[in-house]
């Protein structure tokens, strides 16, 4: 059988568990689960078949970890840089310990300088990937493997004129969708006050329209790439087709959904990236009606993740690019 151990945001866990499928074991931030399963909204990073290693008397585990990689790196290629992850559960000191893990594994692996040269630290881009991947779940036990797949969420950095912290959900939406608003394109803001997506979309040089009957704030303020409307965002039709569709609305998600379905379907937007807040309500019915393989989303879009973000919190972020 086999198992994967799927990582994602503190408070959490029971949602990645149920998206993930059977669940064996679960902690703060994580589930181990039954079945190979992929591009999930709730798992950040998935380990797929993990050896799991305990501190034994005399034996640290970055010993045991780089005798593991030891024997994973055999015959195998390292032509070019390779991601070295060390992640741990949402226990306090535990991310401490993967540090001092991780310095305590390099040290133990030295002897292949020339691997270890080209390993990078942290979190690969979105999609499979190969190379290091260690998971803290508790003090004295790891679960490690060469094999995982990443979703593409990771911590922002802030900027001080943004004016909220929203701003950081966008930021992050990018990586996910592999592309950013870029100079001359255009977008459309939905429930844009006080305007952080705005304003991470003009900060691109790109042409933005921020429709919110709310105030505009910070560097979104006065920006002239920013043409504030007080509308309705449920009535607002664009002119002609816009580079980019932003929602972000404090709505309920099914009907922002409808939105979404009613701009992809129009052809009205190139690419979206909206966010669905679910509140206190189970995000599964949701998430599945967003990803329906017969649905007006998954139909009209050559590209359609549905990520909880780093920075999401009782929401998810959906992002596409239409076909
Ligand atoms: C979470 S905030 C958006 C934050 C924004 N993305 C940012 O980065 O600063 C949600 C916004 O949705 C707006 N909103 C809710 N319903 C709306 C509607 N029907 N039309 C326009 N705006 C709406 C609210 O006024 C509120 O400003």
């Amino acid at each position: 059988m086999s198992l994967n151990l799927h990582v994602g945001q503190a408070g959490f866990q029971a949602f990645i568990a149920k998206e993930a499928g059977t669940c064996v074991e679960k902690g703060p931030g994580w589930a181990l689960c039954e079945g190979r399963a992929e591009d999930l909204a709730f798992s950040h990073l998935v380990l797929h078949d993990p050896v799991e290693l305990k501190a034994e008397p005399g034996r640290g585990l970055g010993g045991s970890l780089a005798e593991l990689f030891r024997k994973l790196s055999r015959g195998v290629r390292y032509d070019g840089l390779w991601p070295l992850a060390f992640e741990s559960a949402a226990e306090e000191g535990l991310s401490k310990r993967a540090k001092s893990l991780e310095a305590a594994f390099r040290g133990e692996a030295s002897q292949l300088a020339r691997i270890m040269r080209l390993a990078r630290s942290g979190r690969p881009g979105p999609g499979p990937c190969s190379g290091f991947f260690v998971f803290l779940a508790g003090f004295d036990r790891a679960f490690a493997c060469g094999q995982a797949w990443c979703g593409g969420q990771r911590r922002m950095a802030d900027d001080p004129h943004a004016p909220s912290r929203s701003y950081l959900k966008v930021e992050e939406a990018y990586a996910v969708l592999g592309e950013a608003p870029a100079p001359g394109q255009t977008v459309a803001d939905l429930g844009a006050a006080p305007g952080g997506w705005s304003y991470s979309a003009a900060r691109r040089g790109a042409a933005v329209t921020a429709v919110d009957n709310g105030p505009l704030k910070d560097g979104a303020s006065g920006n002239p790439l920013i043409t504030h409307l007080r509308e309705d965002a449920f009535k607002f039709a664009p002119e002609s087709q816009v580079d980019w569709l932003f929602c972000d609305l404090l709505e309920d998600p099914a009907r922002t959904l409808g939105l979404l379905e009613r701009w992809a379907g129009s052809g009205w937007c190139g690419r979206f990236v909206a966010n669905l807040k679910f509140g206190r309500n189970d995000p599964l019915p949701l998430l599945r009606k967003v990803l329906a393989r017969d649905g007006v989303l998954a139909g009209r879009c050559a590209l359609l993740r549905a990520r909880h973000l780093y920075h999401d919190r009782e929401e998810f972020t959906v992002v596409g690019r239409l076909a």
